[in-house]
């Protein structure tokens, strides 16, 4: 399904483009794959960046292929890094997420009948490259079905092939400044695949990994530490009562929360949870509790927060779009 979907989304060029970047008195010539090119995306407006958009095949015998979406920095690309970005999910497009949602350089229209530039995307300062991992996301797929039982392991290696494989595609990139960088359950992935590139580097007298640096944003790490913070994060904010705060930290055994299901809650635990999830639900951004205060007027920070409200419940991978919105107000 994922060439369909694709072909009936972009344009594809085979205007063959070359890149000649005059650097002191050196010529690079970098040919970036034609095919992939993206000349203009649906009610695009006009832009002097690139995109390129397509597949990379991970696992040539099953027919494993990871769908790609890169945008070169708005300028100077060549001088700029590459920053790869995934998002979280497990599950979550990096293309319908990351790239057209939060960091990206266009948004839907509020219309939905076209895009819109957005004014503090990443291409400022990188290039960008969004890959939808592992297999099974967005338009990244297997033809071998058994693929889709997968892990974060599988999804490392998978991501490690992918990087090898797209540098043969872009070539001007092996050497350059690498950031690795996700959101939500990308705490997962984004170490796990930093740890796989520099074991690569470790052990390679070849080619190696030119990494910088890793960032993840809401970074889910161990729930069984990640959630009771967020009541204790809660408590010590003076956002939930004492009488709530102590019931949660004495009643409620974390340790069972390994994976998103089945938790062994006693009755108090969970009637205290929904307590604070109720409390903090109506008036207050999870992720950006002191978000209010950039509002001037009480009516409008209500207003605003409702529009978020909306946003949170329909979109599952949203944690970004509140850090650009934050930003924009600062
Ligand atoms: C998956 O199968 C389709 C249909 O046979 C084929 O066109 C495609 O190239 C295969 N994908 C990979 C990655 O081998
Ligand atoms: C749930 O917790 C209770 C109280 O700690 C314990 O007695 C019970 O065995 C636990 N049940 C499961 C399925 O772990």
């Amino acid at each position: 399904m994922g060439r369909w979907c694709f072909g009936g989304f972009l344009n594809i060029s085979l205007v063959v483009l070359l890149l000649l970047v005059s650097r002191s008195n050196v010529v690079y010539v970098a040919a970036f794959p034609a095919e992939d090119l993206v000349v203009s995306l649906p009610g695009q407006p006009k832009v002097a960046f690139r995109q390129y958009a397509g597949y990379v095949d991970v696992d040539v015998k099953n027919g494993r292929s990871l769908f790609y979406y890169f945008v070169e920095a708005e300028v100077e690309p060549h001088e700029k890094p590459l920053t790869l970005w995934l998002n979280g999910g497990p599950g979550c497009s990096s293309v319908g997420g990351g790239a057209f949602t939060e960091l990206g350089p266009f948004y839907p229209r509020g219309d939905g009948r076209g895009l819109r530039r957005n004014s503090m995307s990443w291409n400022k300062a990188s290039n960008l490259l969004f890959v939808e991992s592992p297999a099974g996301v967005g338009w990244s797929y297997s033809n071998t079905t058994s693929d889709y039982n997968c892990g974060d392991a599988s999804t490392a290696r998978d991501m490690h092939v992918f990087m090898m494989n797209w540098y043969e595609k872009f070539p001007e990139f092996k050497s350059r400044e690498l950031f690795l960088t996700g959101e939500s359950y990308a705490g997962h992935y984004i170490p796990q695949l930093a740890d796989v590139l520099l074991d690569h580097n470790a052990h390679s007298k070849g080619f190696k990994f030119n990494i910088k640096g890793v960032a993840i944003g809401n970074p889910l790490l161990r729930l069984d530490q990640d959630v009771p913070a967020i009541y204790e994060f809660f408590w010590s904010h003076g956002m939930i009562s004492d009488e709530i705060g102590l019931t949660i930290m004495s009643d409620c055994d974390f340790d069972d929360y390994v994976s998103g299901t089945s938790h062994n809650m006693t009755n108090s635990c969970i009637e205290a949870i929904t307590e604070a999830n109720k409390i903090v639900g109506d008036y207050i951004n999870n992720y950006d509790v002191i978000l209010d205060v950039c509002y001037p007027t009480i009516v409008e920070q209500e207003l605003r927060l409702r529009k978020m409200v909306y946003i949170m419940f329909f979109s599952h991978c949203f944690d970004a779009i509140l850090l650009l919105n934050l930003c924009n107000l600062q």
